[in-house]
């Protein structure tokens, strides 16, 4: 019998989770609120704020120092993971928009860790395959376009170091990811999970935060 322990998430039980987890930096704060206010339409696109504080909180437990973030919007994830790096620290951000990413650069700033964060605008794969070989990068954060995910994965994990994490955004799709009727992300989302459940590289758990949170850890 599969029982789910998972109260269902109300509006009530979340505004408490939000309240009795780590309340966000004034620059975060102001960072979510910008996003709805200036870009309505696409704000979804803005990782979960619980997810901020728990972003910040696995920089801290791996001590993490070299960061790679597939995916950027307007920052937030980024400035999440920034300010909790040490001072020599360094986030590599790969997006494609100038003009999303263009508010994060001014939150990073604003925040003090403008200079740990590398933003690179291009297709994140062509930035990644230009990445430097060996193994060096300590933290991923993979929430980009879906059907890169495995590519991405294939690029980071042998770049990871060993006890490496890597952490996936977006591997419930939405609910979706069960349906076989539904293709495009789910799809691509489902076949990522296959591939993380085959890979004896990476010790890995799905966690259901937010729209699902993948953590897989290279052995
Ligand atoms: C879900 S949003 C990221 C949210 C972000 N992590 C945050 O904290 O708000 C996905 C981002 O991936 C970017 N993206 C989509 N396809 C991409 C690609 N091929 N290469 C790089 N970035 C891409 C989009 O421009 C968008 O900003």
């Amino acid at each position: 019998m599969r029982e789910t322990k998972n109260p269902e998430l109300t509006a009530d039980l979340y505004g408490y989770v939000l309240d009795h987890n780590p309340p966000l930096d004034p620059v975060q704060r102001e960072l979510v609120d910008t996003t709805h206010q200036k870009l309505p339409d696409a704000a979804g696109l803005q990782t979960a704020e619980e997810q901020g504080p728990l972003l910040s909180f696995l920089v801290r437990l791996t001590g993490a120092r070299q960061i790679v973030e597939v995916g950027t919007f307007t920052g937030f994830s980024a400035l999440s993971m920034a300010l909790a790096l040490p001072e020599d620290g360094r986030l590599i951000a790969c997006d494609v928009s100038e003009e999303w990413t263009a508010l994060g650069r001014e939150a990073w700033a604003k925040a003090g860790v403008a200079d740990r964060i590398d933003l690179r605008i291009a297709p994140a794969i062509e930035t990644l395959r230009a990445l430097p070989g060996g193994q060096w990068v300590d933290l991923v954060f993979l929430d980009a376009d879906k059907d890169s995910y495995i590519d991405y994965w294939e690029e980071l994990v042998p770049r990871l170091v060993p006890g490496g994490l890597i952490v996936a955004d977006n591997t419930l799709f939405h609910g979706q990811v069960t349906d076989p009727a539904a293709g495009g992300g789910a799809a691509a989302i489902r076949a990522f999970n296959d591939r993380i459940q085959a890979d004896e590289r990476v010790d890995h758990v799905l966690l259901t935060v937010a729209d699902g949170l993948t953590l897989a850890r290279k052995r």
